[in-house]
């Protein structure tokens, strides 16, 4: 008897290049289907663990992960670092052990992007970026999958980035790149996506197809399916607050750049969104925003990483549809 492959070939996920366009199919297909209907999967998480370890705050992400994890069953501990770095107490190698002998998974949310491979390297139970510097990729996926719900095939999605080439940006371009379609990033020079997200997209998308574009010109939303924006200051960069302030004003997304965009335009925001900075209220509060959407989304794709990693048996058998 041959056994099927799990869905996930990896056992963390950094950042989306981890995935291939197959497991991010894979993935959808399941969160769709949990997200039709719970029933078939209560319990598919009983006396599984989560950990949850933040250093900077969080609203949707600490919510869904913990509700999502005990509608299937699970236990979660949320550990508070927001005050002390992780690694401030005891090496990260330590607390990677511990850890790695009481739950099953853990989710991480951290300052910088390095800890998440000093922690990987230590530890034995899969580990989730809930966010770093430089990578979202919980989001990343989620605010496809959204995309896709609305009826775009993700092979003819074009996305407009405006703003800030931040860690979401990071995430959304390495979506794209990954499963195709195209992306325009539109941000100041001095504001562009990190350099070694640049490279690896541009690999991706020779294989997939996708195009990446970066610009300044603003004039590059016309006709996208959506623009996405985030805040102009990420946590953990508001030391460069004033200055990027300033750059940015003009890439504020209002009315006037969404009717120049279209009127099947979507306005997409991860959220938490300054109104009056990044975007206005009346756009974000429009018919045309799907920002609650996207944040809904949250808790069933990644419940259907936690099945995918935990309950590979479980997730392969009902994977198997389109979304
Ligand atoms: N979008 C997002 O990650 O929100 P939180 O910072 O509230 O978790
Ligand atoms: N770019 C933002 C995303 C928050 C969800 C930040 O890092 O603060």
């Amino acid at each position: 008897m041959t056994l099927a492959a799990p869905i996930l070939a990896t056992r963390n996920l950094l950042q989306v290049v981890d995935l291939s366009a197959t497991e991010i199919t894979q993935l959808f297909s399941l969160a769709s289907r949990l997200k039709a209907d719970y029933s078939l999967f209560a319990g598919s998480l009983s006396q599984r663990s989560l950990v949850m370890l933040f250093e900077k705050p969080s609203l949707r992400t600490r919510v869904s992960f913990e509700l999502g994890f005990q509608k299937l069953g699970g236990g979660v501990s949320f550990l508070d670092h927001q005050s002390s770095p992780i690694g401030a107490r005891e090496p990260v190698e330590d607390y990677a052990q511990n850890l790695s002998r009481w739950a099953d998974v853990v989710a991480i949310r951290c300052r910088s992007h390095e800890l998440l491979s000093q922690f990987v390297a230590a530890s034995s139970i899969p580990v989730i970026n809930a966010l770093s510097d430089l990578h979202h990729p919980c989001q990343a996926l989620v605010d496809i999958f959204t995309l896709v719900e609305c009826g775009i095939p993700v092979d003819q999605l074009h996305l407009a980035w405006v703003g800030d080439g931040n860690n979401v940006c990071n995430s959304l371009i390495e979506a794209v790149a990954t499963l195709g379609g195209r992306m325009t990033v539109i941000t100041p020079p001095s504001c562009r996506p990190h350099a070694d997200v640049v490279r690896l997209a541009d690999a991706r998308a020779f294989r997939s197809g996708a195009r990446i574009v970066f610009t300044d010109d603003l004039t590059a939303v016309e006709g996208v399916d959506a623009i996405y924006t985030d805040v102009w200051i990420s946590m953990g960069d508001e030391s460069r607050g004033v200055e990027k302030t300033a750059l940015l004003q003009p890439y504020q997304v209002n009315s006037s750049l969404m009717r120049r965009a279209g009127s099947k335009t979507r306005f997409m925001h991860c959220l938490p969104a300054k109104r009056g900075e990044e975007v206005t209220a009346e756009v974000i509060d429009s018919p045309a925003s799907i920002v609650f959407d996207q944040a809904e989304n949250r808790m069933h794709v990644q419940n259907a990483l936690m099945l995918a990693l935990l309950r590979p048996d479980l997730a392969l058998r009902c994977s198997s549809f389109t979304v």
